[in-house]
Formats: C-alpha cells, sequence, structure tokens
C-alpha cells in the first residue's frame, strides 16, 4: 500500500544518485561519460538531469538495495530487479546502461530509462515496465523540473526522446518535455493542459516523426490546444541539429520558425505526392478542403481556400461548392 509506494520511491532516489555518483566520479563510470561528453552533453546537464551510469553487472543494484534494508519482491515490484527463471534469484533489470531518473509530475524518480552505450547491444532504451508509481501515459520526461518554466512562457516544446530535450535546455530552450517515443496520451495531454494552452511539437525529422507530430498535432487540437509544429531538416533529430547547426540556429530557425498546425498540414499532404501530376494535385487539394472543413475560424476558411485558388490556378466558386460537397458526405 502507501508504505509500500513510499519505499519504491526511495529507492529509486537513491540509485539515481548513486548511478550519478558512478558515473562522474569513478573509473567504471568512465567509458560512458565519455561517450556523453562526446555526444556534446556538458557536465552542468549530466548534472542537472542526474544521468547516470549502472554497473554490467547482475547483482550490483540487488545487493545494493539488500544492504540498505529494502524487500527485493518489493523492488521487483518496483522494476529495479527481475527474476532469474529457474531458480527465482533476483537479478539487476539495468545493467551497463546510461540511466536517466524519470520523475512523476510531483518530483519523484519513479522510473529509469537505461541506454546501451555499444550500438547493436538492444533495446536502445530499456525502460521500467509500468508499475504502481509509474504509469507510463501519466508522465512526461522533465515536466515537473519545466513546470515552472512553461508556465511563465505559456508554452510547452514537445519532443521524442531524452537527448532532445537535454540538447534544448543547453541551448536555453527550456520549456522542452518528451514523450520518450511513445504516442502522445490523454493523460499526458492533461499534465499540459495544467500549465498551458500552447504546445510546439518538435518531433524527428524522419518520416516517423512527421507522422507522429501529424497525429500528435490533430489529438491535441480535440481538446482544444493551441498548435504549433517546429520542422527539423534532413531526417535529424533536434538533439542531431543542435549538434550539428548550434544553439542559435536551433532557437531561430526551429523553434522561431514554427508553423501553425494548418501551414503544417499543407507541407505534410505534400509529402509522397507529385504535384506535376494531374491525379495527386486534385487529391491535394481535397486533403486541404477536408482538413478547411474543419477549421471553425470563417477567415482561416477563407484565407486557405484563396490560397488554394491561387496556388492550384482554380476558381474560388468551384472550391466553395466542392467544399459544400464534401461537408454534405461527412454527414
Ligand atoms: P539517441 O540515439 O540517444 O539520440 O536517442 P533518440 O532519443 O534520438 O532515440 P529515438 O529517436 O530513436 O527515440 C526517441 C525516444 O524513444 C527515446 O528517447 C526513447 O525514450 C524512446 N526509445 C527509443 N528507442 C527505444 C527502445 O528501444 N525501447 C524503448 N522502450 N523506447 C525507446
Ligand atoms: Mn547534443
Ligand atoms: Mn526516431
Ligand atoms: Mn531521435
Ligand atoms: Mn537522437
Amino acid at each position: 500500500p502507501q508504505e509500500d509506494e513510499k519505499q519504491m520511491i526511495q529507492a529509486h532516489e537513491l540509485l539515481s544518485k548513486f548511478y550519478h555518483h558512478l558515473l562522474l566520479n569513478t573509473k567504471e563510470g568512465q567509458e560512458a561519460l565519455e561517450y556523453l561528453l562526446s555526444r556534446g552533453f556538458t557536465t552542468e546537464s549530466i548534472s542537472k538531469f542526474q544521468i547516470g551510469w549502472s554497473l554490467p553487472s547482475w547483482d550490483f543494484t540487488v545487493k545494493f538495495l539488500q544492504k540498505r534494508g529494502y524487500s527485493l519482491e518489493l523492488m521487483e515490484a518496483a522494476g529495479l530487479l527481475v527474476r532469474r527463471e529457474k531458480d527465482q534469484s533476483f537479478l539487476d533489470r539495468f545493467r551497463g546502461r546510461i540511466m536517466f531518473p524519470i520523475t512523476d509530475p510531483k518530483g519523484k524518480v519513479v522510473a529509469f530509462s537505461g541506454r546501451s552505450l555499444h550500438s547493436g547491444d538492444e533495446p536502445k532504451y530499456l525502460n521500467s515496465p509500468e508499475t504502481k508509481i509509474f504509469n507510463k501515459s501519466r508522465i512526461l520526461y522533465n515536466y515537473h523540473e519545466s513546470r515552472t518554466i512553461i508556465r511563465r512562457k505559456q508554452q510547452v516544446i514537445l519532443f521524442e526522446g531524452f537527448a532532445d530535450v537535454i540538447s534544448a535546455n543547453e541551448a536555453s530552450v527550456e520549456n522542452g518535455v518528451a514523450t520518450m517515443g511513445t504516442s502522445l496520451t490523454e493523460g499526458q495531454i492533461g499534465l499540459i493542459k495544467r500549465l498551458t494552452e500552447s504546445v510546439v511539437i518538435c518531433y524527428d525529422g524522419d518520416s516517423a516523426g512527421v507522422e507522429a507530430a501529424f497525429r500528435a498535432g490533430n489529438l491535441l487540437l480535440n481538446h482544444h490546444l493551441s498548435i504549433r509544429v517546429a520542422m527539423i531538416p534532413e531526417k535529424l533529430d533536434p538533439d542531431d541539429y543542435i549538434s550539428k547547426y548550434g544553439k542559435e540556429k536551433f532557437q531561430q530557425d526551429v523553434i522561431g520558425a514554427s508553423l501553425t498546425f494548418m501551414a503544417f498540414k499543407l507541407r505534410y499532404y505534400k509529402l509522397n505526392k507529385n504535384l506535376n501530376d494531374e491525379g495527386d494535385r486534385l487529391q491535394y487539394i481535397e486533403d486541404i478542403l477536408k482538413e478547411i472543413t474543419q477549421l471553425s475560424n470563417a477567415v482561416e476558411r477563407d484565407y486557405y481556400l484563396r490560397y488554394l485558388a491561387d496556388e492550384f490556378h482554380v476558381s474560388l466558386e468551384a472550391l466553395q461548392q466542392q467544399l459544400a460537397d464534401i461537408k454534405g458526405s461527412m454527414k
């Protein structure tokens, strides 16, 4: 019950400090630390985000917890340990991984994600399972830590990954949170709405990221949030972009140049289409008209109709007629 949850959280808090110490101050953590520094993370942000290192041992964490009197069954239920099939002995879940502590909205460490150090060690990120204290669909990475800044700026930036949040932070974009690779949930939208109505989606520039941005944006729209999309070129992700082009360009050319959700959709529907092809061109017009029917603002509807008319040399009357047909067929 409540006492169990308290113990689970306490163990996470303790381990998080210890993993961080191993990374920063020991020989065992040296390779991982060098990897992080070589990626461009600063020691300041390694400390700020309390990044750590779990030893490549089967029972380091088991012994650490046992020594401090924690019930190993409870620590298994907390996701920190797993059990060996054949003899039911306890083993460390996280072995030889870069540890990202994940906090709940109150700021308590309730889970970890461990990144492998060597490519080929699958999975790339190993997460804590769902537990009494870790409900994935109600957690955003860096939510607690950024909530004051999000409130003050009245804007949140939504990233996919840990590295994106941390690099953006180094670029003075401190109102970032991450969904940690899964699709945005209603619970996470609830968390956002406590702080602000305005969201900038800044997902990876690959096609998976663009598709995810489209879906996340539509979900946010259903919840009446105001949405912009910051697009990353060359299939980079925000962290890659900052490493390659620097902080200023990230602030100005990515975050500062974010698109309204509708402007993003105008681009989105062009992907995988050849607008020199008549069939594709007509399909594109149809796609955008469908989106226009969703707009609640009459001025916006008019604006995008005129845009289509200009761009594709069709008459406003024809577009309005087709818009009416689409509306009719959607009833
Ligand atoms: P880096 O390679 O360290 O830069 O990570 P990334 O954040 O760019 O990874 P990617 O874009 O592939 O994934 C985005 C986010 O999805 C990560 O930050 C993780 O939270 C999550 N993720 C990625 N790979 C895995 C995986 O193998 N398992 C799980 N459970 N989550 C993952
Ligand atoms: Mn970086
Ligand atoms: Mn990705
Ligand atoms: Mn990525
Ligand atoms: Mn990355």
